[in-house]
């Protein structure tokens, strides 16, 4: 634990003090707690690729809102597209040219993209995604996969993180709710596969294939160590759904505009039915969308008997910060730029580890990276996973934050399309430093 006694952590202790009397846990979202130090991060403001906290410090932010401020803090762009929601009366509960011309851009860069619907967060379109394809296909039941994230609702929320006790036999895991309070009919109607294995989705396609409304999966498995498809393996899930009528839905709420502008689906050339976008593309902002060829979408109302509504469905200012963001990430320059940065970024972190003497293996995929701790191989499947030295992770993310780099302690990480060279290489030597003051505390480090 970092030692938050120090005097200049007064206003952070003030500000937690008084959080946890009006919010429960002090928080507004469970994750915000940073393992590190029991508290969450207490943010006075950011700016491109900093934060600063209520106590004045200044860090380089390595988390971005969990990969929804991809394009930076405060990027002008998107500030000059809120400015002009406000300037149009902060409209909601009204249809504009705005929304349409954000579905015709995400048609225009995303491969599964026909029709489009908007929502506020990923758990609510992964949610809806599913509802649509249930009604397109006529079927219950859906296949999700041992380590994939789809947010915490009622319908997909399994199986994100089991431990070993929790996750039953490895060829066929138990569906394990990931909060009290679920309808106990859901675990029936979801089926947890491993992931990477295309017997065990053919086994269980010739088992229950007329009952799968939908297989839904990370194409790049980020929220669970950015696990990468084997070679074949989204070709294979793309045919066998095919072939039994039923949905394939890729949810690139992390993936997508990681590697490109057409997500993982446009890296791997394999088009889903269905995917769900979030994080980055409200630009920061709280927008997803839930999008998918005419036919499946077709079972939208008022197309189809799907149900998806709202007062704040679409609201204007995350509908122009989307078009601000799909303008500024479609400009020829922007990925070109992004890629020369992981490739100096990445290895230079790798060399600062292995300079440290900390056992990390730096794996990344696009704009976001996972810090393997412990591990010295990629993981193929979540269990991998479960090697993971959680312990030492917590240790390091508490000393870089000492050290002036915000980590959240999570399974992946990132940098903006603002952090400069100088930001990355300051954020490079406070990355080694916190490492060797944890490889020096580690028990048989040499005197
Ligand atoms: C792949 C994926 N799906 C769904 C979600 C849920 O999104 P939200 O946090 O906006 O509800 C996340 C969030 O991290 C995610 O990574």
């Amino acid at each position: 634990m970092s030692d938050t006694r120090a005097p200049q952590h007064a206003a952070s202790d003030r500000l937690w003090e008084r959080a946890q009397r009006y919010l429960p846990g002090g928080v507004t979202a469970n994750a915000r707690i940073h393992r590190s130090t029991g508290r969450p991060f207490l943010a006075e403001r950011a700016a491109g690729g900093r934060v600063w906290d209520v106590d004045g410090r200044e860090f380089i932010d390595l988390n971005m809102s969990f990969g929804a401020s991809m394009l930076g803090h405060g990027h002008p762009a998107v500030r000059e597209a809120v400015i002009r929601a406000t300037e149009l009366g902060i409209m909601c509960g009204y249809e504009t040219e705005h929304q349409t011309r954000l579905a015709e851009r995400i048609a225009e860069v995303i491969p599964s993209a026909e029709l489009v619907r908007f929502a506020g967060s990923g758990t609510e379109t992964t949610w809806h995604a599913l509802r649509t394809a249930k009604v397109a296909t006529g079927r219950s039941r859906v296949v999700k996969f041992e380590g994939h994230f789809h947010g915490y609702n009622d319908s997909l929320g399994y199986s994100f993180w089991p431990t070993l006790d929790q996750a039953g036999p490895a060829a066929a895991p138990n569906t394990v709710p990931e909060s009290e309070g679920m309808p106990p009919a859901g675990i029936a109607d979801t089926i947890v596969l491993p992931w990477n294995d295309a017997a065990a989705l053919e086994a269980v396609f010739a088992a229950h294939g007329p009952e799968i409304a939908a297989v839904i999966m990370e194409p790049v498995n980020i929220d669970s160590g950015t696990i990468l498809p084997l070679p074949g393996y989204l070709e294979a899930a793309r045919e066998i759904t095919s072939r039994h009528g039923s949905v394939l839905i890729f949810d690139e709420i992390l993936s997508g505009f990681r590697t490109g502008i057409g997500g993982a689906q446009g890296l791997y050339g394999v088009t889903p039915d269905m995917t769900t976008l979030g994080k980055t593309l409200g630009g920061g902002t709280a927008l997803s969308a839930f999008v998918g060829s005419r036919d499946v979408m077709s079972a939208v109302a008022p197309l189809g008997k799907a149900i998806h509504s709202g007062t704040y469905n679409a609201h204007l200012i995350p509908i122009m910060a989307g078009l601000a963001f799909l303008d500024v990430a479609t400009d020829p320059g922007f990925y070109p730029a992004l890629e020369a940065m992981q490739a100096t970024f990445y290895p230079a972190l790798q060399a600062a580890f292995d300079r440290a003497g900390l056992p990390v293996l730096v794996h990344a995929k696009g704009m976001r990276f996972t810090l393997l701790f412990g591990m010295d191989r990629a993981p193929v499947r979540y269990r991998d996973i479960l090697a993971h030295d959680t312990d030492t992770a917590t240790r390091f993310y508490g000393l870089a934050l000492e050290e002036g780099v915000y980590f959240h302690a999570a399974w992946h990480h990132g940098f903006s399309a603002m952090h400069t060279t100088a930001d990355l290489d300051e954020a490079l030597v406070k990355i080694e430093r916190a490492a060797r003051r944890l490889a020096a505390a580690r028990p048989g480090a040499a005197l």
